[in-house]
């Protein structure tokens, strides 16, 4: 058998410990063990946060890596996505399905992205206390409602986000997720007939709106209006399982990594005062509703943004299988363990990011970072799909907020983490009170 590189042993209290905080235990296990240490969870990963072996990971050739095959993932995000494909056939719908997160169609989604954020702030008065978190969940689910799936309606919204709901609810249930990591297939068990029945509800409502999209076409100016009109090379349109799956993949990926973030950029701003008043003077001269083009264009926003996404990056590893033998940092590893590159601890390198743990946007300003140095959406053939679009939807979000609300913190200080959903988050959700117009 292989040599792997060595790590921290097995255990529950291992594999505890990464689904809480993945964050600190990785950066322990680079300290103690080196630039390369394997981590043993569920499955066997070959970790690594040094920048040439990142780069290696990246720029592995098309058919180096094969798909997760763990029967959670494959729950959720469904057998006919881009989570099920790798190689060439990944390549062939990703060139597909990446366009329609980006350029053109983007420019014309941040309207919708601003009315997302009215709607929500529209409801607040003076001295309401909140948890950011929820107002961010709303805001961001809100966001791709409207602008992938066009549900423009009150009414197409509430259906959507009650089915959305159940289905996050369903697979968040710890029954669900440790028999589904135990790789237990009987689906009449309660936990799986229960998520099946949440999930057939959305793919219901997901057929309607493909229907309605395939009969008003590309002019609507949503992601699926573009999707359902895409064609491949041979002239065949995607299936409508797989529009199904990678919609719900989409959903998945696309609205809990945005409201952390955007969660992330109100908590640092507002402990760090100098940010938030250089940000602040950027965003004066748009007025209290500022053009979406304009705040993308901001160049703080953007550096705050990226800061953000660097202390705190929503995926801390980005995970390869190993479809042949990679020889990494020394090791021969085999098919079927999994490479990672950890952001986690690269993007606390103190000799690419000095004074790694401060919140200090300006560094972006000074230096730009080779993607194989700061990596928050991942790289290389399977790269977050929706990177230009969360750039931009951050920065709207943000800025339209900042513009327009004033906010304190209820509870100053680094916050302590937790594990919610697919996702770790500040443990309390920031609270925050809402001080009324800016
Ligand atoms: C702050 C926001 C976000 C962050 C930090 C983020 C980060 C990531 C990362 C690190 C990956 C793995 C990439 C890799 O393996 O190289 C990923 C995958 C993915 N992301 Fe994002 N993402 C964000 C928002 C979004 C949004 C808004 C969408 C859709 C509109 C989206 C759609 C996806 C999809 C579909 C995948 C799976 C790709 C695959 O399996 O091949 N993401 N994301």
């Amino acid at each position: 058998m292989a040599r792997l590189p060595p790590g921290p042993g097995f255990g529950a209290l291992q594999a505890a410990r990464y689904v809480a905080d993945p964050y600190t235990l990785l950066r322990e296990a680079a300290r103690r063990y080196g630039d390369v240490f394997t981590i043993r969870t569920a499955r066997r990963c070959v970790m690594t946060g040094r920048p040439d072996l990142v780069r290696q990971i990246f720029g592995a050739p098309v058919d180096q890596y094969g798909v997760n095959t763990e029967i959670g993932p494959r729950r959720v995000l469904g057998e006919n996505g881009m989570a099920q494909l790798a190689g060439r056939a990944l390549r062939r719908d990703r060139r597909l399905l990446v366009p329609n997160f980006q350029g053109d169609v983007l420019a014309r989604q941040g309207g919708m992205m601003r009315d997302a954020v009215r709607e929500v702030t529209d409801r607040w008065q003076p001295g309401d206390e909140f948890v950011l978190r929820e107002a961010s969940l709303e805001i961001a689910l809100d966001v791709i409602l409207r602008t992938v799936f066009g549900a423009d309606t009150p009414r197409q919204r509430a259906d959507f986000d009650a089915a959305l709901r159940d289905f996050v609810l369903a697979f968040g249930r710890p029954s669900f997720l440790l028999l589904s990591a135990l790789r237990v297939e009987w689906n009449w068990l309660p936990p799986f007939r229960r998520f099946a029945v949440a999930r057939a509800r959305l793919e219901a409502l997901l057929r309607e709106a493909i229907a309605r999209a395939r009969s008003e076409g590309a002019g609507r100016g949503d992601t699926l209006g573009h999707l359902v009109a895409a064609r491949y090379e041979d002239g065949n349109g995607m299936s409508e399982a797989a529009l199904i799956d990678n919609l719900i993949t989409t959903i998945v990926a696309g609205h809990e990594t945005s409201a952390v973030s955007l969660t992330w950029a109100i908590h640092w701003l507002h402990s760090t005062p100098h940010a938030l008043a250089r940000l602040l003077e950027e965003l004066a001269p748009l007025g209290p509703d500022p053009a979406p083009e304009a705040l993308g264009k901001l160049t703080y926003l953007d550096a705050v943004v990226r800061e953000v996404l660097r202390l705190w990056p929503a995926v801390t590893d980005v995970n390869r299988v190993l479809a042949k033998p990679m020889t990494l940092g020394g090791y021969e590893i085999p098919p079927g363990i999994t490479v990672a590159a950890a952001s986690a601890i690269l993007h606390y390198d103190p000799a690419i990011f000095p004074e790694p743990e401060v919140f200090r946007p300006e560094r972006f300003l000074e230096r730009s970072y080779a993607p194989w140095e700061y990596f928050p959406f991942g790289g290389g053939e399977r790269m977050c799909p929706g990177a230009q679009f969360s750039m931009f939807e951050l920065k709207v979000l943000l800025g339209t907020l900042l513009a327009r609300c004033r906010f304190s913190l209820l509870q100053p200080g680094v916050p302590p983490l937790k594990r919610v959903g697919f996702l770790v988050s500040p443990a309390a959700g920031v609270p925050v009170r809402y001080e009324g117009r800016r």
